[in-house]
């Protein structure tokens, strides 16, 4: 062998070897197995330990080891069904062998990834796919990481279009936290403490207020107006046809339409996308959460090329909106694989069949709980609304639970779906007696019962007082008069 050649083996088995010893000493799976159950401690000691504080107070601080499919398992391996999808993230349910297998693959290929000075097969195959999947006219796709910053770039898309800045929102809508998103919505919960916001997108419009819409749009200066199809927030509808007449509005006053699909697209209500519901053909739509497979963070804006193209008008303008992890292999792999599973499942149809089956049956149970209100939502996105009961003896208890704050009363039942039933759901926002539920597209019929006989369990407990669920209500109504309270900031010093 040549000094050149031994020479090579030696550095090759050197490199080798440096490989062996790295993974002696970073075994993360031993990692895990060895510090599972350490995962409040350290939140509460270097990340939010504000949120630590109200997960311990509403029960919701469990350790999940594992997961698959519909359910997760805490450490002695008792499931938890998953009727939130991590907001919707998991519409395939959680670590789906395809999405896991694509992973392996694109590591096997070592693509090239991120040259950025190129234009990669897999985020043109993505594209690809995508627009095979949306109405004819939206034919031009952007890249990005998140549903906001789908948000932040259907914003710019929209001003560079029409030469227009302001946007027109609906109250209660949810679009994200960074700040064009954020200047969108009305929630105080949300913006306190972070103005100003944006200037010229603080016009926000009840659902079904066509008149106040169309007072916004006439002044021609409104470039955007958005929706979310089904807002997460409530899991309101409207209740007229305002979509179809807020799209004629915005054509005849020169708004572009954006729907904001990132909750309710790829499945989650029975549809492809929520805005088909209503026959409607949106300029620019946001797509992200299950878009990642459940993985790699990916979100996507499709909008029409012609207004794509306003954007990027000149060379000079070829990066003008852009982002560094945009378009990388992973997250496309994991958008190809979602679309793929989404179609060989049949997710969209099953999710409309289990929809109305879980809206039935829930429905059912308004006969004998008065605490029920209305089911609402489309397809696997749902709202239960309650309301002050018909007995007597609840009703005191009820306006206590009320007058403290307005949502005790739906995380009461949320607190005990989880702690006695192992069911994951959550109350719908801030001030409301809505829970909402989000499970993955997979489930059958079995979850569709376990869900239904838990709640009827729930709701018969809230009838007995005094009883368990109002010593829960009780111990919410101290935590709410704390919650003003300023959680710990000095640092902790490590154990
Ligand atoms: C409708 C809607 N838009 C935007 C967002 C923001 O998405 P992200 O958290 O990925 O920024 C969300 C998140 O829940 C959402 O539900």
């Amino acid at each position: 062998m040549s000094t050149c050649h031994s020479a090579w083996l030696q550095l090759a088995l050197r490199t080798r070897f440096a490989e062996v010893l790295f993974l002696m000493a970073f075994d993360l799976k031993e990692i895990v197995a060895s510090r599972l159950g350490e995962n409040y401690e350290l939140h509460e000691r270097h990340i939010n330990r504000t949120l630590v504080a109200a997960q311990r107070v509403i029960g919701f601080d469990k350790i999940y080891a594992r997961a698959e499919g519909a359910y997760l398992y805490d450490m002695d391996n008792q499931p938890y069904l998953d009727f939130l999808s991590g907001y919707s993230v998991f519409n395939f349910g959680r670590n789906h062998p395809i999405v896991k297998q694509v992973i392996r693959d694109v590591l096997d290929l070592d693509l090239p990834n991120m040259v950025q000075l190129d234009c990669s097969l897999l985020s043109g195959l993505l594209a690809e796919a995508l627009v095979k999947r949306t109405p004819p006219h939206l034919d031009a796709v952007f890249f990005c990481n998140s549903g906001t910053e789908g948000m932040e770039g259907a914003l710019k898309f929209a001003r560079a279009a029409t030469g227009r800045q302001r946007a027109v929102s609906l109250t209660s809508a949810f679009h994200g936290l960074s700040f064009g998103s954020l200047s969108l919505m009305g929630c105080e919960s949300f913006t306190e403490g972070f103005g100003p916001l944006m200037e010229g997108f603080d016009a926000r419009i009840q659902l079904d207020d066509i008149d106040e819409l169309e007072r916004q749009l006439r002044s021609r200066d409104v470039a955007a107006f958005v929706i979310e199809t089904v807002q997460g927030k409530g899991c309101q509808t409207p209740k007229t046809d305002f979509f179809v007449r807020a799209q004629e509005l915005c054509r005849k006053y020169g708004t572009l339409l954006i729907s904001d699909e990132v909750q309710t697209g790829l499945g989650r209500t029975g549809k492809m996308f929520g805005f088909q519901h209503w026959n409607l053909e949106p300029d620019i739509i946001t797509i992200a959460k299950s878009l990642s497979g459940g993985y790699v963070p990916c979100g996507a804006i499709i909008t029409r090329r012609d207004i794509y193209q306003k954007t990027f008008s000149r060379m000079d303008r070829c990066v003008v909106h852009s982002s560094t992890f945009g378009r990388n292999n992973l997250a496309m792999a994991c958008g190809l694989a979602a679309l793929e599973i989404i179609d060989q499942e049949n997710l969209v149809g099953k999710a409309a069949k289990m929809g109305a089956l879980l809206m039935g049956k829930i429905d059912e149970l308004r006969a004998k709980h008065s605490f029920l209100k209305e089911t609402r939502g489309k397809g696997l996105m749902i709202g239960i609304e309650f309301q002050e009961p018909q007995e007597l003896k609840l009703k005191m208890t009820w306006k206590l639970l009320h007058k403290i704050d307005k949502a005790l009363f739906a995380q009461m039942v949320v607190s005990q779906m989880l702690g006695k039933h192992h069911i994951l759901t959550q109350v719908a926002g801030h001030n409301l007696d809505v829970i909402r539920i989000l499970p993955p597209l997979i489930i059958g019929e079995k979850e569709v019962e376990m869900f239904v006989n838990a709640l009827d369990d729930v709701l018969n407990e809230c009838r007995k007082f005094p009883g368990p669920m109002w010593e829960l209500g009780n111990n919410f109504v101290k935590a709410a008069l704390g919650a003003k309270r300023t959680v710990e900031a000095r640092p902790t010093v490590s154990a």
